[in-house]
């Protein structure tokens, strides 16, 4: 029998009201969106600042519903069975703001645990575990506000996997860390797809991980999914003149076919001239 996906999203579009001088009118933040994500393997969303990367993640978290559509997770829809979804996923949203600076490591878990409804030694096991897992047992007692930005982001990763969720869903997991750190993330997010058939969703801006990491990709723009492969599925797709940006074939080349926009030219911001 074919495992269930990880998430099935149908024609979901999720509007925001929009304020100020363009009130009345609504932002589209994702636009009729059609996705599954297949259980297994590390999933990536690609795509420039304000393409719906985030809403996205959201709106597979439970915290946001979707305005027309639906969302399923492991088969539980987020808007009849939130609880359900949300005991079947760990999610890092907020990058090292998702852990309490003012408590120790060590705290961070055991609480995440009691929040999980794990019985206290079985959190205690849990948390030296995830301790070692992310390379911090020597800083479990130490306060988070004392932490590099590199470990908060591995506590913030071993907080997520505290009920051991079938569906690890992250944020720009590598956003703000030196390459070393960034590194060290990476190892740990391809460990954890591979065993126990855990799925991991991430989105990121960085194409080359993407590509070195994602089995699958979908580059949204603009509220739109534009290519869903793998990572070499999309660059064979580029015709052979096509396929190099800066001599190497890159999804940068990928993306800039599909949209006529380079991702990291889209992500510069627009200032009023
Ligand atoms: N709570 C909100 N209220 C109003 N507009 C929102 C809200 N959240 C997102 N948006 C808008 O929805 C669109 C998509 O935003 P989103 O944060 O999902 O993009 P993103 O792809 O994650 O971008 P980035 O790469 O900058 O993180 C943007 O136009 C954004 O301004
Ligand atoms: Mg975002």
């Amino acid at each position: 029998m074919p495992l269930m996906p990880a998430v099935v999203m149908e024609r979901v579009t999720r509007r925001f009201p929009s304020r100020g001088r363009e009130a009345g009118r609504d932002i589209v933040a994702l636009d009729g969106i059609n996705l599954t994500v297949a259980a297994g393997g590390i999933f990536g969303l690609l795509g420039p600042n304000g393409a719906g990367k985030t809403t996205l993640l959201r709106l597979v978290s439970t915290l946001l519903l979707p305005s027309r559509g639906r969302v399923a997770v492991m088969g539980s829809d987020t808007r009849r069975d939130p609880e359900a979804v949300r005991r079947r996923i760990g999610a890092v949203l907020g990058g090292e703001r998702s852990v309490y600076w003012r408590l120790s490591g060590r705290e961070n878990l055991l609480y995440a645990g009691a929040l999980h409804d794990l019985p206290p030694r079985v959190a205690a096991g849990r948390a030296d575990e995830l301790l070692r897992m992310v390379a911090l047992t020597e800083r479990a007692d130490d306060l988070v506000e004392r932490y590099s930005s590199g470990m908060r982001q591995r506590l913030a990763l071993a907080r997520a996997l505290v009920h051991d969720p079938a569906l690890l869903i992250l944020d720009e997991p590598t956003a703000g860390l030196d390459p070393q750190a960034a590194a060290e993330v990476r190892t740990l997010l391809a460990a954890l797809a591979r065993d126990g058939g855990r799925t991991v969703l991430i989105a990121t801006h960085n194409l080359d991980e993407a590509d070195r990491l994602c089995g699958t990709v979908a580059i949204l723009d603009r509220g739109c999914l534009v290519a869903l492969d793998r990572p070499d599925a999309l660059k064979a797709r580029l015709p052979a003149d096509e396929r190099t940006s800066g001599g190497a074939t890159t999804l940068e080349a990928v993306f800039l076919a599909l949209t006529g926009r380079s991702l990291s030219a889209a992500d510069q911001p627009a200032w009023p001239q």
